[in-house]
């Protein structure tokens, strides 16, 4: 989105929409414009600090390509919360909808999302992004050494980065969840199951699902010993 453009539209709205825009008086008009344009600002720091954060992780996985001829990172993914899903959690949490409230209470606004091949690379992952100097841990959930009661298991953090803008810099905070491959199948069936109403199948999907995340955590222990083994050979 672009403000100028989006300015356009509201002073000159398309004749449908003249009549929605009578129906609010003119300070309130201007009030909806002054939040519509900061939730384009707010749009666009979350995305470039996702971009931060991914080139920092990338960097990390090439100068391991680099110099152990190995990389960490099987692939990333990010996603930027939708306003619709920004607006539904303000609301759970009775917060008012407005940028302020959505930076200060939200902490996944910017998600990435890191894959990795084996779980020693999650935390060789999570301490190396930690550890750089503009880069602060806001807060460290490890779902692994603690999965939940689903089965649920990945590392998930809250980390603060800055982005430069072009008169200030802004502190914003991006959650990064790091998990193995398997881990990440798993999640993506369990996150299915979520949105299915049938409670009787649901529980029992559940159960399933719950086996099969004990037997993936197993696997995942068990290929990391195979590569540990294999490394030392090499
Ligand atoms: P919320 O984002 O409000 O849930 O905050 P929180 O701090 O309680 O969240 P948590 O760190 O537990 O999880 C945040 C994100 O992790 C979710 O939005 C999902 O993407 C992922 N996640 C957490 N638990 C599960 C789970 O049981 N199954 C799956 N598939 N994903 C999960
Ligand atoms: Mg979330």
């Amino acid at each position: 989105m672009n403000i100028k453009r989006t300015k356009k539209i509201i002073e000159n709205p398309p004749s449908e929409l003249e009549p929605v825009k009578q129906l609010f008086p003119e300070d309130a008009q201007q009030q909806l414009m002054g939040q519509l344009f900061k939730f384009i600002e707010l749009e666009h720091l979350y995305e470039s600090a996702i971009r931060e954060v991914k080139t920092k992780l990338e960097i990390l996985d090439s100068e391991f390509r680099t110099k152990f001829s190995y990389n960490p990172i099987h692939h990333i993914e990010d996603r930027l919360k939708s306003p619709q899903s920004i607006f539904e959690k303000l609301q759970r949490k009775n917060m008012p909808f407005n940028v302020e409230a959505a930076r200060a209470n939200l902490n996944d606004i910017a998600g990435v999302r890191v894959i990795c091949n084996y779980i020693e690379d999650i935390y060789t992952v999570a301490d190396l992004l930690t550890a750089q100097d503009d880069v602060s841990l806001i807060k460290r959930k490890d779902y692994i050494k603690e999965p939940k009661p689903n089965g649920y298991r990945s590392l998930h953090l809250v980390i603060e980065t800055p982005v430069y803008l072009s008169d200030k810099k802004e502190l914003v905070h991006v959650e990064v969840q790091i998990r193995t491959i398997a881990m990440d199948f798993w999640a993506s069936l369990e996150h299915e199951l979520k949105y299915k109403t049938d409670t009787e199948v649901s529980a029992e999907l559940a159960a399933q699902l719950k086996d099969c995340a004990e037997t993936i955590a197993a696997t995942d222990v068990k290929m990391q010993q195979i590569y540990q083994t294999l490394k030392e050979i090499d």
